[in-house]
């Protein structure tokens, strides 16, 4: 392995960090939680402005999870929650982090929709950005760490697609109608999902921690997006279970609004060009084997 690092990790609280906190202290590196609450080893308040000085004290790489769920209505309140909990701390952090002696590596979370809503074509990390308000947050967000960039650290954007865990995010969300047998693809099932196991995203996590010519961005997805319509038999089998009900836009738009339509109803099939071509080995590349696994 590489030399073992201190690593600080925001938002490690959520639903990815815990796990990736684990695995990187099994390979041997110190890991520093920076929270809102008591949990964390240090604390931050993104709202005021604050953060505990000593945090980044010889800290060697950033990685910069935190950020409020996108998974609620889009009022205009949430929608600058959304926003400034990502940006506003990403502007904590890179100001601290250029006040260090060395200045530390930024490893931030991302997403796939920086891609947009509806692509026709699969994106992979040189295709353009793409429109709708996620796509305005992740350019913002990873846009934040530019002094850092400037000052020539190292710096990961780790866009993200569907992570498949059963203790959160979409699929958790998913679950009881489909155990009820009362699943169903969403909309016409033919818009195309760009998923990752969260066992294999923490592994991308570690290797860009660990390989440090990884710079910019990475697609963290799974080498193979499959149609809603395919992922929603696969779900089906693996839960035994008949997936007869379609979910209609419509009924999406009107329960979710234009989050729904950005997230369950969006059409990305997304290249991990990057993983792929720095020799990343997913351990779960296959829906149904990550399914099985995740649940
Ligand atoms: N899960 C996915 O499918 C997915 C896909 C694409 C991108 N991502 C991105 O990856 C990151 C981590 O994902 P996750 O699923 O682990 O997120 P998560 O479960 O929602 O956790 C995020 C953490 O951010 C902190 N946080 C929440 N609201 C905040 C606010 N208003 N201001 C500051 N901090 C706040 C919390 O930590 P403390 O309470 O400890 O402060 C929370 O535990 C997120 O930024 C997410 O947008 C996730």
């Amino acid at each position: 392995m590489t030399q073992p690092k201190t690593l600080l990790v925001t938002g490690a609280t959520g639903l990815i960090g815990p796990p990736l906190c684990a695995v990187l202290r099994a390979k041997g590196h110190t890991v520093r939680t920076l929270s809102r609450g008591e949990q964390g080893d240090h604390q931050w308040d993104v709202a005021a402005g604050t953060m505990d000085r000593s945090a980044l004290d010889g800290v060697d790489v950033i990685i910069h999870l935190a950020g409020e769920s996108v998974a609620q209505r889009w009022t205009a309140s949430a929608r600058a929650r959304i926003l400034k909990s990502r940006t506003e701390s990403t502007r904590l952090l890179v100001d601290a982090a250029l006040k260090q002696d060395a200045v530390p590596a930024y490893i931030g979370a991302s997403g796939i929709s920086y891609y947009g809503i509806d692509r026709e074509r699969s994106v992979d990390e040189m295709s353009a950005t793409g429109g709708g308000f996620l796509a305005e947050v992740t350019r913002q967000w990873e846009g934040a760490a530019a002094p850092l960039k400037a000052a020539g650290a190292r710096c990961v954007f780790m866009r993200t697609g569907i992570v498949l865990s059963a203790k959160g995010g979409a699929l958790a969300k998913m679950l009881p109608p489909f155990k009820l047998g009362l699943g169903g693809r969403i909309g016409d099932g033919r818009q195309m999902m760009s998923w990752i196991s969260l066992v294999d995203l923490v592994r991308a996590y570690l290797f860009a921690v660990e390989n440090e010519t990884t710079r910019g961005p990475v697609n963290a997805v799974a080498p193979e997006a499959v149609s809603n319509q395919v992922f929603t038999k696969t779900l089906g089998k693996v839960l035994s279970r008949p997936t007869l009900f379609p979910l209609p836009a419509r009924l999406v738009s009107a329960l979710f609004g234009e989050m729904g339509r950005e997230t369950v109803l969006s059409n990305l099939s997304v290249i991990p060009s990057q993983l792929t071509e720095r020799g990343f080995h997913w351990q779960q590349a296959d829906l149904e084997a990550a399914l099985r696994a995740s649940l």
